[in-house]
């Protein structure tokens, strides 16, 4: 939200509410919005150079987040075809004085026109895609208050984050889309040990923006049709642009790795061809798009540069450690008075976050063949499972 009206970047003069804005990058087929307050600069406009910037955008992109979410998920009767949708946040030209205050909700009126085009009519305009249904986004499934990390790598994800979080300030009122080379896009990159909070963090980062998630990972996008695997990328981009979800690419890695330089085979050749059509949709992505992978030093410089922050995630230290026990154990598991998390901190180096979820229910399950009074977890139980796990993952690593 706006406390004092920005001047124009270029003419440095005062800009003038409207409340005609229409708002075009939706990029929902089927919904549109108008109405929307906006600030304009009244020079820019008659040379149509666009430096307007909306107000209350924030408010109003959630609710349109949320129409979107909800429309994607209505089955609609082919008979009846898929309703227009059109937003209207200045209904009946109220034109409200002044510029909208934090936290105040726009208000919209919403009409949907009674038939849409039928899927039987010849001149129905395009459907969109519908394969590929399995890239659904969904809600977010964790919270950033979840994620325990050292401060040092927390304030990199709050600082990367926050680049989403004021968008409109950035890229519309300081108009630092013009000079970004990579638009409004943000995509950010977690390296780092498994289990270490990777995935959870781009959940809890989704969450924070009020975004649903799409998560692709690369057995996903990996098809055993040549040719199928570009398209399959290129479709997880639209799906992700279309619904406004952030992007999370699983085991980037082996999409984003070097490009192989002696192309001996089809295959080789394919992984080439999907590394580039990940660039090329990369740079037309206006989105939010996190990678993530275990192995960074594999990862082609050209991808590299088109990332605005790399974090780090690491295994946690023992103050880390004594969170996650601590977090990763229900108010309603039974825990016997001798567990000490301080103790299995120390006693559990080496374990990553993901290790201790898979002691902490390990342990439970130990309890749980026992029965009466002796049914609760004990520090036995815990250093048993914990120990079992990390002496598992040595002999693999071995
Ligand atoms: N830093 C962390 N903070 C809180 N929980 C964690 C953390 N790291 C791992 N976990 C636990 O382990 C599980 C698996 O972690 P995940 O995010 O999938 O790791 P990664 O994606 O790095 O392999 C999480 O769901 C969570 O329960
Ligand atoms: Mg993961």
């Amino acid at each position: 939200m706006l406390k004092k009206k920005p001047t124009c970047p270029i003419h440095g003069c005062e800009l003038i509410l409207s409340h005609h804005g229409k708002k075009s990058n939706l990029g929902h087929y089927w919904i549109e919005a108008q109405g929307a307050p906006i600030l304009y600069c009244p020079e820019c406009h008659e040379r149509g150079t666009d430096t307007s910037v909306e107000v209350a955008a924030e408010a109003s992109n959630a609710f349109l987040r949320k129409l979107i979410r909800l429309y994607d998920g209505c089955e609609f009767p082919p008979e009846l075809g898929r309703p227009r949708i059109r937003v209207d946040f200045n209904p009946g030209r109220a034109v409200p004085d002044g510029l909208p205050t934090a936290g105040q909700q726009p208000l919209y009126q919403v009409t949907a026109s009674p038939s849409g085009p039928t899927a039987a009519d010849p001149d129905a305009e395009p459907q969109p895609e519908t394969e590929f249904e399995s890239f659904r986004p969904r809600p977010p499934r964790h919270r950033l208050d979840q994620l325990v990390l050292d401060a040092e790598t927390l304030a990199r994800i709050r600082e990367a984050v926050n680049v989403l979080l004021s968008q409109d300030l950035l890229f519309g009122c300081w108009n630092l889309g013009s000079v970004a080379r990579t638009g409004r896009r943000v995509a950010l990159n977690f390296y780092g040990p498994p289990g270490t909070g990777k995935t959870l963090a781009a959940e809890a980062i989704a969450a924070m923006l009020e975004r649903e998630i799409l998560v692709i990972s690369y057995a996903e996008l990996e098809s055993k049709y040549v040719g199928e695997t570009p398209k399959n990328i290129r479709a997880a981009f639209r799906r992700a642009t279309d619904t406004g979800a952030l992007l999370f690419f699983d085991e980037a890695d082996s999409i984003l790795g070097k490009r192989l330089t002696s192309v001996s085979q089809a295959a080789d050749n394919s992984i080439n061809v999907a590394r580039s059509t990940t660039l090329i949709e990369l740079d037309n992505f206006d989105g939010a798009v996190i990678f993530a992978s275990n192995l960074v030093k594999n990862y082609d410089t050209a991808f590299l540069r088109r990332v605005l922050a790399h974090v780090e995630f690491r295994l946690p230290a023992t103050e880390q450690r004594r969170q996650l026990w601590r977090g990763h154990c229900p108010a309603e598991l039974p825990i016997h008075a001798d567990v000490d998390f301080e103790l299995l901190a120390q006693y559990s180096e080496n374990a990553a976050g993901g290790d201790i979820q898979n002691a902490v229910l390990l342990a439970a399950s130990y309890a749980s063949l026992r029965h009466g009074e002796e049914q609760v977890v004990s520090m036995a139980d815990f250093k048993r499972a914990i120990t079992f796990l990390l002496d598992g993952k040595r002999r693999i690593l071995e």
